[in-house]
Protein backbone atom coordinates (compact mmCIF):
# COMPACT_ATOMS: atom_id res chain seq x y z
CA UNK A 1 0.00 0.00 0.00
CA UNK A 2 1.44 3.42 -0.84
CA UNK A 3 0.85 5.45 1.95
CA UNK A 4 4.10 6.41 2.83
CA UNK A 5 4.12 4.08 5.91
CA UNK A 6 6.02 0.66 6.70
CA UNK A 7 8.83 1.48 3.99
CA UNK A 8 10.72 -1.05 6.13
CA UNK A 9 8.72 -4.12 8.08
CA UNK A 10 7.02 -2.82 11.10
CA UNK A 11 8.61 -3.80 14.28
CA UNK A 12 6.36 -3.38 17.74
CA UNK A 13 4.86 -5.94 20.03
CA UNK A 14 1.50 -7.45 19.93
CA UNK A 15 -0.74 -9.21 22.44
CA UNK A 16 -2.15 -12.10 20.95
CA UNK A 17 0.28 -14.95 21.14
CA UNK A 18 1.21 -14.40 24.92
CA UNK A 19 -2.05 -12.89 26.20
CA UNK A 20 -4.44 -13.96 24.29
CA UNK A 21 -7.89 -13.65 25.07
CA UNK A 22 -7.43 -13.31 28.74
CA UNK A 23 -10.42 -11.08 29.96
CA UNK A 24 -10.53 -11.84 33.51
CA UNK A 25 -9.30 -9.30 35.50
CA UNK A 26 -10.24 -10.48 38.90
CA UNK A 27 -8.14 -13.47 38.77
CA UNK A 28 -5.33 -12.55 36.60
CA UNK A 29 -4.41 -9.09 36.95
CA UNK A 30 -1.39 -9.33 35.27
CA UNK A 31 -2.10 -10.83 32.65
CA UNK A 32 -5.39 -9.76 31.41
CA UNK A 33 -6.25 -7.51 28.07
CA UNK A 34 -6.30 -4.30 30.05
CA UNK A 35 -4.82 -0.54 29.48
CA UNK A 36 -2.21 -1.54 32.39
CA UNK A 37 -1.01 -4.31 30.59
CA UNK A 38 -0.24 -2.12 27.45
CA UNK A 39 0.65 0.73 30.13
CA UNK A 40 2.67 -1.74 31.33
CA UNK A 41 4.76 -2.70 28.30
CA UNK A 42 5.41 0.63 26.93
CA UNK A 43 6.82 1.37 29.76
CA UNK A 44 9.33 -1.61 29.36
CA UNK A 45 9.82 -0.61 25.46
CA UNK A 46 11.39 2.75 26.47
CA UNK A 47 12.98 2.07 29.52
CA UNK A 48 14.31 -1.72 28.14
CA UNK A 49 15.95 -0.24 25.19
CA UNK A 50 13.27 -2.08 22.79
CA UNK A 51 12.06 1.80 21.33
CA UNK A 52 15.75 2.35 20.93
CA UNK A 53 15.99 -1.23 18.92
CA UNK A 54 13.44 -0.12 16.55
CA UNK A 55 10.28 -1.73 18.20
CA UNK A 56 7.74 1.44 17.96
CA UNK A 57 4.31 -0.48 17.31
CA UNK A 58 2.64 -1.36 20.42
CA UNK A 59 -0.18 -3.32 19.20
CA UNK A 60 -3.78 -4.30 20.86
CA UNK A 61 -5.39 -7.71 19.29
CA UNK A 62 -8.29 -9.38 19.95
CA UNK A 63 -10.45 -8.74 23.03
CA UNK A 64 -10.32 -5.17 23.71
CA UNK A 65 -14.25 -4.36 22.60
CA UNK A 66 -17.12 -3.54 24.84
CA UNK A 67 -19.68 -6.17 23.69
CA UNK A 68 -21.57 -3.60 22.10
CA UNK A 69 -21.01 -0.84 20.31
CA UNK A 70 -22.21 2.56 21.92
CA UNK A 71 -25.96 4.46 21.41
CA UNK A 72 -24.08 6.34 18.52
CA UNK A 73 -22.75 2.73 17.30
CA UNK A 74 -19.59 3.80 17.84
CA UNK A 75 -16.72 0.89 19.15
CA UNK A 76 -16.22 1.46 22.66
CA UNK A 77 -13.09 -0.19 24.99
CA UNK A 78 -14.69 -2.88 27.93
CA UNK A 79 -15.12 0.24 30.20
CA UNK A 80 -13.48 -2.43 33.16
CA UNK A 81 -10.25 -2.94 31.24
CA UNK A 82 -9.58 -0.33 29.56
CA UNK A 83 -11.34 2.54 32.29
CA UNK A 84 -9.86 5.52 30.39
CA UNK A 85 -10.79 4.31 27.11
CA UNK A 86 -8.35 4.10 24.09
CA UNK A 87 -7.86 8.38 23.29
CA UNK A 88 -5.83 8.18 26.75
CA UNK A 89 -3.92 5.04 26.13
CA UNK A 90 -3.00 6.30 22.82
CA UNK A 91 -1.68 9.21 24.31
CA UNK A 92 0.28 7.90 26.85
CA UNK A 93 1.85 5.88 24.36
CA UNK A 94 2.49 8.46 22.17
CA UNK A 95 4.16 10.29 24.99
CA UNK A 96 6.66 7.35 25.34
CA UNK A 97 7.73 7.51 21.42
CA UNK A 98 5.86 4.59 20.65
CA UNK A 99 2.97 4.32 18.46
CA UNK A 100 -0.15 2.71 18.86
CA UNK A 101 -1.91 -0.67 16.89
CA UNK A 102 -5.35 -1.83 17.52
CA UNK A 103 -7.42 -4.56 16.34
CA UNK A 104 -10.79 -5.20 14.14
CA UNK A 105 -12.37 -7.44 11.90
CA UNK A 106 -13.66 -7.06 8.68
CA UNK A 107 -16.97 -9.23 9.55
CA UNK A 108 -19.88 -9.04 11.56
CA UNK A 109 -17.72 -10.12 14.96
CA UNK A 110 -14.43 -10.64 15.69
CA UNK A 111 -13.05 -14.18 16.05
CA UNK A 112 -13.61 -13.97 19.84
CA UNK A 113 -16.87 -12.77 18.86
CA UNK A 114 -17.01 -8.78 19.70
CA UNK A 115 -18.86 -6.58 17.46
CA UNK A 116 -16.99 -6.68 14.20
CA UNK A 117 -16.47 -3.20 12.06
CA UNK A 118 -18.95 -5.07 8.78
CA UNK A 119 -21.24 -2.48 8.13
CA UNK A 120 -19.43 0.35 9.97
CA UNK A 121 -16.07 0.68 8.16
CA UNK A 122 -16.10 4.47 7.36
CA UNK A 123 -17.44 5.05 11.51
CA UNK A 124 -14.48 2.62 12.94
CA UNK A 125 -11.78 4.13 10.61
CA UNK A 126 -12.89 7.64 11.68
CA UNK A 127 -12.91 6.65 15.46
CA UNK A 128 -9.40 5.04 15.23
CA UNK A 129 -7.76 8.09 13.61
CA UNK A 130 -9.49 10.12 16.06
CA UNK A 131 -8.11 8.43 18.82
CA UNK A 132 -4.87 8.29 17.44
CA UNK A 133 -4.29 5.07 16.44
CA UNK A 134 -0.97 4.32 14.22
CA UNK A 135 -1.43 0.93 13.10
CA UNK A 136 -5.04 -1.36 12.50
CA UNK A 137 -4.77 -5.47 12.28
CA UNK A 138 -8.01 -6.39 10.53
CA UNK A 139 -9.07 -10.01 10.85
CA UNK A 140 -11.34 -11.89 9.13
CA UNK A 141 -13.53 -13.88 11.26
CA UNK A 142 -17.28 -14.38 9.98
CA UNK A 143 -16.39 -12.51 6.32
CA UNK A 144 -19.52 -13.74 4.65
CA UNK A 145 -18.34 -14.64 1.27
CA UNK A 146 -15.25 -14.41 -0.60
CA UNK A 147 -16.68 -10.61 -2.27
CA UNK A 148 -17.96 -9.56 1.34
CA UNK A 149 -14.35 -10.31 2.47
CA UNK A 150 -12.46 -8.79 -0.03
CA UNK A 151 -14.75 -5.84 -0.67
CA UNK A 152 -14.49 -5.10 3.19
CA UNK A 153 -10.43 -5.17 2.97
CA UNK A 154 -10.68 -2.65 0.16
CA UNK A 155 -13.03 -0.24 1.74
CA UNK A 156 -11.48 -0.40 5.28
CA UNK A 157 -7.80 0.40 3.37
CA UNK A 158 -9.85 3.86 1.50
CA UNK A 159 -11.80 4.64 4.88
CA UNK A 160 -8.28 4.47 7.21
CA UNK A 161 -6.96 7.02 3.92
CA UNK A 162 -9.80 9.22 3.86
CA UNK A 163 -9.08 9.98 7.68
CA UNK A 164 -6.11 11.49 6.75
CA UNK A 165 -4.46 10.01 9.42
CA UNK A 166 -0.91 8.33 8.75
CA UNK A 167 -2.15 4.66 9.77
CA UNK A 168 -0.56 1.48 9.13
CA UNK A 169 -2.78 -1.56 8.00
CA UNK A 170 -2.11 -4.93 8.43
CA UNK A 171 -4.65 -7.32 6.66
CA UNK A 172 -5.16 -10.80 7.02
CA UNK A 173 -7.04 -10.98 3.69
CA UNK A 174 -5.18 -13.93 1.82
CA UNK A 175 -4.99 -15.78 4.84
CA UNK A 176 -9.13 -16.15 4.73
CA UNK A 177 -9.13 -15.74 0.77
CA UNK A 178 -6.61 -18.92 -0.35
CA UNK A 179 -9.21 -21.59 0.50
CA UNK A 180 -11.69 -20.12 -1.83
CA UNK A 181 -10.09 -18.38 -4.93
CA UNK A 182 -6.54 -17.92 -6.12
CA UNK A 183 -5.14 -14.76 -4.01
CA UNK A 184 -4.59 -11.88 -6.31
CA UNK A 185 -1.58 -10.50 -4.50
CA UNK A 186 -0.74 -7.60 -6.80
CA UNK A 187 -4.05 -6.40 -5.56
CA UNK A 188 -3.34 -7.42 -1.78
CA UNK A 189 -0.57 -5.11 -2.29
CA UNK A 190 -2.25 -2.50 -3.63
CA UNK A 191 -4.33 -1.94 -0.61
CA UNK A 192 -2.63 -3.52 2.49
CA UNK A 193 0.88 -2.63 3.61
CA UNK A 194 1.26 -6.43 5.04
CA UNK A 195 -0.52 -9.19 5.11
CA UNK A 196 -0.92 -12.97 6.65
CA UNK A 197 -0.99 -15.76 4.34
CA UNK A 198 -1.21 -18.71 6.98
CA UNK A 199 -2.45 -19.80 10.51
CA UNK A 200 -2.15 -18.22 13.80
CA UNK A 201 1.83 -18.82 15.06
CA UNK A 202 2.46 -21.43 18.37
CA UNK A 203 4.92 -21.34 20.53
CA UNK A 204 6.52 -24.35 19.43
CA UNK A 205 9.13 -25.30 17.10
CA UNK A 206 6.78 -27.15 15.18
CA UNK A 207 4.75 -24.11 14.42
CA UNK A 208 8.06 -21.80 13.61
CA UNK A 209 9.07 -24.97 11.08
CA UNK A 210 5.63 -25.33 9.68
CA UNK A 211 5.56 -21.65 9.07
CA UNK A 212 8.75 -21.68 7.37
CA UNK A 213 8.03 -24.71 5.27
CA UNK A 214 4.45 -23.18 4.25
CA UNK A 215 6.12 -19.98 2.93
CA UNK A 216 8.96 -21.65 1.09
CA UNK A 217 6.68 -23.60 -0.84
CA UNK A 218 4.84 -20.65 -2.00
CA UNK A 219 7.74 -18.15 -2.22
CA UNK A 220 7.54 -17.95 -6.44
CA UNK A 221 4.13 -15.89 -5.56
CA UNK A 222 5.03 -14.25 -2.40
CA UNK A 223 8.60 -12.73 -2.43
CA UNK A 224 8.06 -10.66 -5.66
CA UNK A 225 5.39 -8.65 -4.41
CA UNK A 226 7.27 -7.86 -0.57
CA UNK A 227 8.73 -4.55 -0.97
CA UNK A 228 8.73 -0.99 1.05
CA UNK A 229 5.02 -0.57 1.98
CA UNK A 230 4.13 -4.11 1.15
CA UNK A 231 5.00 -6.87 3.33
CA UNK A 232 4.27 -10.74 3.74
CA UNK A 233 3.56 -11.23 7.29
CA UNK A 234 4.47 -14.95 8.99
CA UNK A 235 2.95 -13.96 12.16
CA UNK A 236 4.49 -13.09 15.64
CA UNK A 237 7.99 -13.52 16.76
CA UNK A 238 7.35 -15.86 20.04
CA UNK A 239 11.08 -15.68 21.52
CA UNK A 240 11.24 -15.19 24.96
CA UNK A 241 8.86 -17.34 25.74
CA UNK A 242 8.02 -21.04 26.64
CA UNK A 243 8.41 -23.37 23.50
CA UNK A 244 11.46 -22.82 21.85
CA UNK A 245 15.11 -23.74 22.79
CA UNK A 246 17.88 -21.05 22.61
CA UNK A 247 18.44 -22.78 19.03
CA UNK A 248 14.81 -22.41 18.14
CA UNK A 249 14.62 -18.82 19.15
CA UNK A 250 17.71 -17.89 16.77
CA UNK A 251 16.19 -19.67 13.93
CA UNK A 252 12.72 -17.52 13.89
CA UNK A 253 14.60 -14.23 14.06
CA UNK A 254 17.20 -15.20 11.66
CA UNK A 255 14.71 -16.71 9.15
CA UNK A 256 12.09 -13.95 10.23
CA UNK A 257 15.02 -11.38 9.15
CA UNK A 258 15.93 -13.49 5.83
CA UNK A 259 11.69 -13.09 5.37
CA UNK A 260 11.74 -9.62 5.31
CA UNK A 261 8.65 -10.07 8.02
CA UNK A 262 7.17 -7.66 10.36
CA UNK A 263 8.92 -7.96 13.74
CA UNK A 264 5.93 -8.04 16.09
CA UNK A 265 7.23 -9.67 19.18
CA UNK A 266 4.89 -11.46 21.74
CA UNK A 267 6.04 -12.38 24.47
CA UNK A 268 5.96 -10.88 28.48
CA UNK A 269 8.45 -7.54 28.74
CA UNK A 270 8.16 -7.59 32.48
CA UNK A 271 10.12 -11.19 32.35
CA UNK A 272 11.99 -12.51 29.68
CA UNK A 273 15.60 -13.20 29.82
CA UNK A 274 18.61 -11.93 29.30
CA UNK A 275 19.53 -13.93 25.76
CA UNK A 276 16.23 -13.82 24.18
CA UNK A 277 16.22 -10.08 25.19
CA UNK A 278 19.47 -9.64 23.41
CA UNK A 279 18.92 -11.72 20.52
CA UNK A 280 15.81 -9.49 19.57
CA UNK A 281 17.90 -6.60 20.01
CA UNK A 282 20.40 -7.55 17.96
CA UNK A 283 21.11 -4.40 15.40
CA UNK A 284 22.81 -5.95 13.15
CA UNK A 285 20.45 -9.25 12.75
CA UNK A 286 17.63 -6.30 12.93
CA UNK A 287 19.70 -4.19 10.15
CA UNK A 288 18.89 -7.80 7.80
CA UNK A 289 15.14 -7.49 8.35
CA UNK A 290 15.36 -3.43 8.18
CA UNK A 291 17.22 -3.24 5.22
CA UNK A 292 16.39 -0.36 2.69
CA UNK A 293 16.27 -2.67 -0.47
CA UNK A 294 13.08 -4.42 1.17
CA UNK A 295 13.55 -7.35 -0.77
CA UNK A 296 11.93 -10.61 1.07
CA UNK A 297 14.50 -13.69 0.97
CA UNK A 298 13.82 -17.31 -0.17
CA UNK A 299 14.74 -20.57 0.11
CA UNK A 300 17.59 -21.74 -2.71
CA UNK A 301 18.70 -25.05 -1.83
CA UNK A 302 17.66 -28.14 0.77
CA UNK A 303 20.46 -30.46 0.97
CA UNK A 304 21.52 -33.07 3.56
CA UNK A 305 18.97 -31.65 5.71
CA UNK A 306 20.32 -28.34 5.64
CA UNK A 307 18.09 -25.39 4.56
CA UNK A 308 20.47 -22.41 2.66
CA UNK A 309 18.27 -19.30 2.57
CA UNK A 310 19.20 -16.22 1.08
CA UNK A 311 18.04 -12.71 0.99
CA UNK A 312 19.66 -9.83 -1.02
CA UNK A 313 20.71 -6.11 0.48
CA UNK A 314 21.09 -3.22 -0.30
CA UNK A 315 24.38 -1.95 -2.28
CA UNK A 316 25.19 -5.57 -3.69
CA UNK A 317 25.58 -7.11 0.12
CA UNK A 318 23.64 -10.36 0.96
CA UNK A 319 22.54 -11.98 4.17
CA UNK A 320 22.53 -15.81 4.09
CA UNK A 321 21.05 -18.36 6.42
CA UNK A 322 22.32 -21.89 7.25
CA UNK A 323 19.67 -24.17 9.17
CA UNK A 324 20.31 -27.66 10.44
CA UNK A 325 16.91 -29.19 9.62
CA UNK A 326 18.13 -32.74 11.68
CA UNK A 327 16.34 -33.31 15.14
CA UNK A 328 19.06 -35.53 15.95
CA UNK A 329 22.56 -35.84 16.34
CA UNK A 330 24.68 -32.93 17.20
CA UNK A 331 26.21 -30.07 15.42
CA UNK A 332 26.54 -30.97 11.78
CA UNK A 333 29.47 -28.96 9.44
CA UNK A 334 28.40 -27.42 6.35
CA UNK A 335 30.73 -26.27 3.45
CA UNK A 336 29.40 -22.98 2.49
CA UNK A 337 30.74 -21.95 -1.25
CA UNK A 338 30.03 -18.74 -3.22
CA UNK A 339 28.95 -20.71 -6.03
CA UNK A 340 25.64 -21.50 -4.00
CA UNK A 341 24.70 -17.89 -3.67
CA UNK A 342 23.02 -15.68 -5.91
CA UNK A 343 22.72 -17.96 -8.92
CA UNK A 344 26.76 -18.14 -8.48
CA UNK A 345 27.33 -14.53 -8.39
CA UNK A 346 27.84 -13.30 -5.06
CA UNK A 347 29.71 -10.21 -4.63
CA UNK A 348 31.91 -9.21 -8.10
CA UNK A 349 35.35 -10.04 -6.80
CA UNK A 350 35.87 -11.55 -3.12
CA UNK A 351 33.01 -11.11 0.06
CA UNK A 352 33.79 -10.22 3.80
CA UNK A 353 31.97 -12.63 5.47
CA UNK A 354 30.42 -11.88 8.83
CA UNK A 355 28.61 -14.49 10.86
CA UNK A 356 25.99 -12.18 13.35
CA UNK A 357 24.46 -15.64 14.96
CA UNK A 358 24.59 -17.90 16.52
CA UNK A 359 27.70 -15.59 17.82
CA UNK A 360 29.30 -12.88 15.84
CA UNK A 361 32.69 -13.79 14.43
CA UNK A 362 34.45 -12.23 11.39
CA UNK A 363 35.62 -14.73 8.65
CA UNK A 364 37.03 -12.13 6.53
CA UNK A 365 37.55 -12.14 2.69
CA UNK A 366 36.09 -15.51 0.67
CA UNK A 367 36.97 -15.58 -2.22
CA UNK A 368 35.13 -17.49 -5.72
CA UNK A 369 36.82 -20.87 -5.01
CA UNK A 370 37.06 -20.68 -1.54
CA UNK A 371 34.46 -23.13 1.21
CA UNK A 372 33.77 -21.74 4.27
CA UNK A 373 32.81 -24.83 6.72
CA UNK A 374 30.19 -24.18 8.88
CA UNK A 375 28.73 -25.86 12.14
CA UNK A 376 25.53 -25.23 12.92
CA UNK A 377 23.13 -26.83 15.75
CA UNK A 378 20.35 -29.43 15.55
CA UNK A 379 17.76 -27.23 14.55
CA UNK A 380 19.53 -24.01 14.97
CA UNK A 381 20.98 -21.40 12.30
CA UNK A 382 24.04 -19.98 11.39
CA UNK A 383 23.05 -16.05 10.41
CA UNK A 384 25.67 -14.39 7.69
CA UNK A 385 26.36 -11.43 6.03
CA UNK A 386 28.19 -10.64 3.06
CA UNK A 387 29.59 -7.33 2.26
C1 LIG B 1 -7.03 -14.85 14.29
C2 LIG B 1 -5.76 -14.15 13.93
O1 LIG B 1 -5.09 -14.85 12.91
C3 LIG B 1 -4.88 -14.04 15.17
O2 LIG B 1 -3.64 -13.45 14.85
C4 LIG B 1 -5.60 -13.26 16.24
O3 LIG B 1 -5.78 -11.94 15.81
C5 LIG B 1 -6.95 -13.91 16.54
N1 LIG B 1 -7.70 -14.14 15.34
C6 LIG B 1 -7.74 -13.06 17.51
O4 LIG B 1 -9.02 -13.56 17.70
Amino acid sequence: LKNGLALTPPMGWLHWERFMCETDCKTNPWRCVSEQLFMQMADMMVFQGWLDAGYQYLCIDDCWLAPERDAQNKLQADPIRFPGGIKKLADYIHARGLRLGIYQDVGKKTCAGFPGSLDYYELDAQTFAEWGVDLLKFDGCYYGNLQQLEDGYRRMSMALNRTGRKIVFSCEWPLYARTLTKVNYSEVAEYCNSWRNFGDVADSWSSVKSILDLTSAVQDSLVPVAGPGAWNDPDMIVIGNFGLSMDQQITQMALWCIMAAPLLMSNDLREISAESKALLQNKEVIAINQDLLGAQGYKILKVFNFELWEKPLNAGSLAVSITNRMEEGGPRRFDLSRTMLWKGTACYEECYVTQLLPTRKEYGYLNTTAILPLWVNPTGTVLLRLD
